[in-house]
């Protein structure tokens, strides 16, 4: 099996039966695998709810190790239309020239080292930095400020071998309190400032409205880019015919892209509550229960995608649920996919081909079933393009 591969735990479960349940610290969770099932639920707010206790709707569930709701996540409509306008516009700005003009010399400098380098561990030498600098351009934050995210790890709230980390989840916090502060009283042009100064609803945002936007802006858009920068390269290192068709039909790209998280799908699932007695595929789910959108099993329904476990680079119909999908679906998807494309888009022009050296899968454990998700560490040797 090549390193890059990344199988589908949920096949027999989602053929059989179309759900399955998990123990989550004590809360049940009943896992929705079909395609259709986890777009219905994701589009029924009203039954499947995420404005329950801040931390709930997380699989592995945060409610030990924060009190703060993430904004807009955490809420339902009416009250996450309000926050949703109010931010969308800002999230959208990737889609601008002068946007992408600041991005493309952070990732071409990434890229360039490695390069200079010859072997690289990408996860924490590469993706992590690229990650955390291109933030920069998001939240409008001078470039200086990723040195202190990178120090954060691949993710903010878990550690090597402890999912659920609270002193790292204090430290995130500390960080937005001191923000906040330093940003109220002397504001700029970054987004802690201008939420400062916004309404929604003719209502200030409190301060812990801006740290809840913040907090999920820090933690969604972290592993979840680190994991598809890292699983391309390891893609594309097993896979150099890919490395020349993305070269030679660049126009493939935007697809690939798609293709990519479809077959990757970096949030495996997110839970809702349920508000009253429902059920999935004939499987009851009781009043104040949780249950998971899988996202990651509906991107591999044979029902839907034809040849669902191969990269087909430019897959035609591809109506993935990666970036989620309803009211919820992913802010932070045009960064993502603008990242993307620019880093695509240079690594095949200045690379012939990559090679794994030795890799270290990172694995989710889902109670009794597990999930490659990417790689704790992965040493590559980039080859330069003569
Ligand atoms: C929501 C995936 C990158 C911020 C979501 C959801 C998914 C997802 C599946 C839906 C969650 C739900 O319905 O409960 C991804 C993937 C990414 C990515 C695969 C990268 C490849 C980012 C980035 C940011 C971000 C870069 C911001 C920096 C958000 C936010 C939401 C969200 C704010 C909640 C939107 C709302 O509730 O209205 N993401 N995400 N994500 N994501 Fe991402």
């Amino acid at each position: 099996m090549k390193k890059s591969t990344i199988s589908d735990p949920f096949e027999d479960a989602r053929n059989q039966t179309g759900y399955r349940d998990m123990d989550d610290q004590d809360d049940s969770v009943s896992m929705i695998l079909r395609h259709k099932d986890v777009r219905k639920s994701a589009h029924d707010w009203k039954t499947f709810q995420s404005g329950a206790k801040p931390g709930r709707i997380v699989v592995p569930s945060e409610v030990h190790i924060r009190t703060l709701r993430q904004i807009p996540f955490e809420l339902d409509p009416p009250e996450h239309t309000g926050f949703r306008n109010l931010v969308e516009p800002w999230f959208k700005r990737p889609l601008e020239k002068e946007y992408q003009a600041k991005l493309k010399p952070i990732i071409e400098s990434e890229i360039d080292q490695a390069i200079a380098k010859g072997t690289v561990e990408v996860v924490h030498d590469f993706s992590l930095p690229l990650q955390s600098r291109a933030l920069t351009v998001l939240l409008n934050m001078p470039e200086e400020e990723a040195e202190l995210w990178i120090g954060w790890g691949t993710h903010v709230f878990r550690s090597e071998g402890d999912p659920l980390d609270s002193d790292k989840a204090s430290g995130l916090a500390e960080y937005l309190d001191m923000k906040v502060e330093e940003l109220k009283k002397n504001p700029g042009e970054d987004l802690f400032s201008v939420l400062l100064g916004s309404e929604v609803d003719g209502k200030k945002l409190t301060d812990d409205e801006v740290k809840g936007v913040l907090m999920l802006t820090f933690a969604g858009g972290r592993d979840t880019v680190i994991n598809t920068l890292t699983n391309t390269i390891a893609y594309l290192a097993d896979h150099p015919e890919s490395i020349e068709k993305l070269r030679n039909e660049p126009e493939t790209i935007e697809m690939a892209i798609e293709e990519l998280v479809r077959y990757f799908s970096p949030l495996t699932h997110m839970g809702r509550v349920a508000t009253a007695d429902t059920t999935v595929c004939e499987h009851a789910i009781k009043k104040d229960t949780r249950a998971s959108l899988c996202w990651a099993s509906a991107n591999r329904d044979e029902k839907v995608f034809e040849r669902p476990n191969e990269v087909i680079l430019d897959r035609k119909m591809n109506p993935h649920v990666g970036f989620g999908f309803g009211a919820h679906n992913c802010l932070g998807a045009t960064h993502a996919r603008t990242i993307m494309k620019i880093f695509i888009g240079l690594l095949v022009e200045k690379i012939q081909s990559m090679e794994i050296l030795d890799c270290e899968d990172n694995i989710e454990n889902l109670d009794g079933l597990e999930r490659k998700v990417g790689f704790h560490k992965i040493h590559v040797k980039f080859n330069q393009r003569k």
